[in-house]
């Protein structure tokens, strides 16, 4: 879906804390409770300890999803798998600058593939790493846990935050926040400079598809507090 870009808190929620058996209706019940994007997380048991799911199942969910898909891929390789995910129906793919030597050809490959182009650094990663590579960047991910399982602790990552927007500049690049993100912790990254806040267990928790006012609580409370509004 084309959206004009802008730097508006957006709310995405990690369906890696949804219920793996009704993805869909999760899908549908995080969009109608508030989520401006829906994050799919997928891993491979190689780039990360952990697996998940691939193409077949974004494609699956993407009937599902009447705003952004944005798939994070925590996966090496990457490139034999873009087209598939694009083809799946993916608006953004982010791939790690750790998973490979080519990141660079990455970026290009998923701009070719008709997808948005991000790219995500691990907490140990620094900014500068990315820093030749964000004319071909439409997101950069920030890291606020090592990749692999939802539910961690918040690593504060706001000097890289910081360091990312003043080399971003004026160009329209997405700064995206993974890991730990809750009302605590949402504050913090928005003022550093992120626009798009990824949040799994701080929105899944306490709601389900059948009863899902919690989630719309839940992404409403992380909104505010990105937002500076205290309710
Ligand atoms: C971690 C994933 C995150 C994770 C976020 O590897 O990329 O998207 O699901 O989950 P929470 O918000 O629970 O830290
Ligand atoms: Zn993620």
């Amino acid at each position: 879906m084309t959206q004009p870009f802008d730097r508006r808190i957006k709310i995405a929620p990690s369906i890696l804390a949804a219920d793996f058996a009704s993805f869909g209706a999760e899908c549908e019940a995080i969009e109608a409770q508030g989520a401006d994007w829906v994050h799919v997380d997928v891993m491979d048991g190689h780039f990360v300890p952990n697996i998940t799911f691939g193409p077949a199942m974004c494609a699956a969910i993407r009937p599902h999803i009447r705003g952004v898909m944005d798939v994070h891929l925590m996966i090496a390789p990457v490139d034999p798998y873009i087209d598939a995910f694009a083809q799946a129906g993916a608006d953004v793919i982010t791939a790690h600058v750790e998973a490979g030597p080519h990141t660079h050809r990455t970026l290009q490959a998923i701009r070719a593939a008709g997808a948005r182009a991000g790219i995500a650094l691990n907490p140990g990663t620094p900014a500068a790493a990315v820093e030749p590579l964000l004319d071909l960047a439409d997101l950069v991910c920030v890291m606020t846990v090592n990749p692999g399982f939802g539910g961690q602790k918040f690593i504060d990552q706001t000097a890289k935050i910081r360091a990312l927007r003043a080399m971003i500049g004026d160009r329209p690049i997405h700064i995206e926040i993974d890991g730990g993100v809750d009302p605590a912790t949402a504050p913090l990254v928005a003022q550093a400079g992120a626009d798009v806040l990824v949040a799994g267990s701080a929105v899944f928790r306490g709601g389900s598809a059948a009863e899902p006012q919690a989630y719309g609580d839940n992404i409403r409370a992380i909104r505010a507090a990105a937002e500076g509004v205290y309710a």
